[in-house]
């Protein structure tokens, strides 16, 4: 069922769980991801950045596969389909092709500027209905091309663009795209309390779900997150299961050149790891 992500949220941060935001990149990713939720009774949110977007060729190709995912296997626990780090033009594509969600990063604009824009997005969600993510302090590492320096969100701003009516927040706390260093120094946990005393039910995200020990992540929805973000750990976690394939040089036994099977151990990878997260995050049979 293709739902905005307002009310997910809403429940899950009543609820004290996290809904998973899991990043798609083609037909595997988005089904396996989508059994998944289904399997464990959990909603969920297909994350798809501009690149990816791109990548499957354009928002209604998107769309069309995952409105044709939902209907022909069944998929009956909530799903939102969001733009993540959206540009002002990414949106309004996205709006356009029907996106239940859509993040707008404007955090690598001045505050005012990033205020303007959020404001337009937020009304024009409330117009046609779908959901909106802003972002403050812009989050490190690269995420498809977006790159920020890690900085650590002013929760006196956090508080200005929760103000304007978005429906999430994501705010630079640490947190990083991608693998973490080895001299990570973690998540800042003060600067997310200070947050979340500013913005109170305000659902907050997490982003850089990818290598967060569990620890950091339960006591990240204890302080008011209610969605984590991951992506490359379903890449990894596919890649390295489609290596071994060729490492164990199936491709040349019987029929094993084809795509069909040399992509079934990566698109179980993908539903492992979703599985683990989902009960990392509390999200089981919340649906
Ligand atoms: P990771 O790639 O670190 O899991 O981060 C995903 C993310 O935050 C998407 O917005």
């Amino acid at each position: 069922m293709l739902v905005t992500a307002k009310e997910m949220l809403k429940t899950a941060k009543e609820g004290k769980y996290a809904v998973g935001q899991f990043n798609i990149n083609n037909l595997e990713w988005s089904k396996a991801v989508l059994l998944t939720a289904q399997e464990n009774n959990s909603p969920v949110i297909l994350g798809v950045s501009e690149g990816a977007a791109k990548y499957m060729g354009g928002y209604n190709v998107v769309m069309g596969m995952v409105k044709g995912l939902i209907k022909d296997q069944g998929i009956t626990v909530p799903v939102a389909v969001h733009l993540d780090h959206g540009s002002y033009e990414g949106s309004m594509k996205a709006m356009e092709a029907g996106f239940s969600s859509i993040m707008f990063d404007g955090s690598h604009y001045a505050i005012d500027e990033n205020i303007a824009k959020t404001k337009e997005i937020v009304a024009l969600g409330k117009e046609k209905g779908f959901s909106v993510e802003a972002e403050v302090g812009s989050i490190g590492g690269d995420e498809d091309g977006v790159v920020g320096s890690g900085e650590i969100a002013d929760p006196a701003e956090c508080k200005m663009i929760a103000d304007l009516g978005v429906d999430m927040l994501a705010a630079g706390i640490g947190n990083i795209h991608g693998k973490y260093p080895e001299n990570w120094t973690g998540l800042s946990f003060d600067t997310l309390a200070k947050i979340q005393q500013l913005t109170g039910v305000m659902p907050l995200v997490l982003h850089g779900g990818t290598g967060i020990p569990i620890e950091m992540i339960q006591e990240a929805i204890t302080l008011g997150v209610s969605k984590i973000n991951v992506n490359t750990e379903c890449q990894l976690t596919f890649t390295a299961a489609t290596r071994i394939y060729f490492e164990e040089k199936k491709d040349l036994v019987g029929k094993g050149f084809d795509p069909r099977k040399v992509l079934a151990p990566g698109f179980q990878a993908i539903k492992d790891t979703v599985k683990e997260k989902m009960e990392m995050f509390g999200s089981i049979d919340k649906a």
